[in-house]
């Protein structure tokens, strides 16, 4: 049998099945909005709260989920991509046991692979259905290719501002393209770096009173977190700022979020878990 034809056996039975697993792309326009501390301190709670959490890295930014989580992977998906490590060698263990899978690093362009590679990265997200219950992918700032990939494929997307007014303009590019060109439609906003709720829900507001007259997606509040000088400290001894300081005011408000963001359904009308991955690697497989 050969590789096209592998692959497209293997989307197929995949897309008969329906598993539970909940994927959320953590998203923002500018970066240093603080995503990476977000997805990776959401996944040390989460797997507290008894989740299997896998955090994908797809941030080429400041800090990025290895060193926030004190971990050193050895390997990166590129390793898996040309066949060089298997799922196991690329998944490093970091706190609570939380998994990490480097995906920022010596990795090319997702739409660009050849089938080869399309069937060892459908095979290892097959694997990862089975064996995560919660996927948080690090999307990275911006819209490049990469990053239309991951947030398409994601159920769920939260979006992270901050007050400044760069911030504001870039996600709202941010929520124009993936909203167009991506297809997500719904946004939970996370305001960081604000001193209160009700700084938090003015500095939404300011979003909403844009994207809501010019774009057909959905933002939702889900909460704001304070400037916390724990984080850098945290940073610094490469620990999350919720197991190293977890009476924090940046601890506080991240668990209040989690608790929301857990005690929510998935989307109804988005059950699957990496079903759009395997739809538009099918797409691309079959047009192939
Ligand atoms: N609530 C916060 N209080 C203080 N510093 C923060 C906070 N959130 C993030 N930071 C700091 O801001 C910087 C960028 O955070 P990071 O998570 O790497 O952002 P991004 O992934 O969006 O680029 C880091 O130095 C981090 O320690
Ligand atoms: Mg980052």
């Amino acid at each position: 049998m050969d590789q096209a034809q592998s692959l497209r056996e293997l989307v197929s039975d995949r897309n008969a099945g329906q598993k539970p697993l909940r994927v959320i792309a953590v998203t923002s326009g500018k970066g240093g909005v603080g995503k990476t501390h977000v997805s990776c301190n959401l996944a040390v709670l989460a797997a507290r709260a008894g989740r299997r959490v896998l955090v994908l890295d797809a941030d080429l930014g400041l800090a990025n989920a290895d060193i926030v989580l004190g971990v050193a992977p050895h390997y990166h998906l590129g390793h898996l991509l040309e066949a060089s490590a298997s799922l196991d060698d690329i998944l490093a263990e970091g706190p609570e046991g939380v998994r990490i899978l480097a995906a920022s690093s010596g990795v090319q362009e997702l739409t660009h692979l050849d089938d080869a590679q399309k069937l060892r990265l459908v095979t290892a997200l097959d694997a990862i259905e089975d064996r995560f219950d919660l996927v948080i992918i690090d999307c990275g700032a911006g819209i490049g290719d990469n990053v239309l990939f991951f947030a398409g494929a994601a159920q769920e997307a939260l979006l992270v501002i901050t007050p400044e007014p760069t911030s504001l303009t870039d996600a709202y590019a941010t929520v124009k393209v993936l909203s167009q060109q991506a297809g997500v439609e719904h946004f939970a906003v996370l305001v960081n770096s604000a001193p209160t709720g009700a700084h938090g829900r003015e500095v939404f507001g300011k979003l909403t009173s844009v994207t809501d007259r010019f774009l057909t997606a959905r933002l939702t509040f889900l909460g704001h977190i304070p400037r916390d000088e724990n984080v850098q400290r945290a940073l610094m001894a490469q620990r999350p700022v919720v197991e190293l300081f977890p009476r924090s005011p940046y601890s506080r408000a991240l668990q209040d979020i989690s608790r929301d963001l857990l005690g929510r359904p998935s989307p109804p009308s988005l059950q699957g878990g990496l079903k759009f991955l395997w739809q538009r690697l099918q797409h691309e497989t079959v047009r192939a």
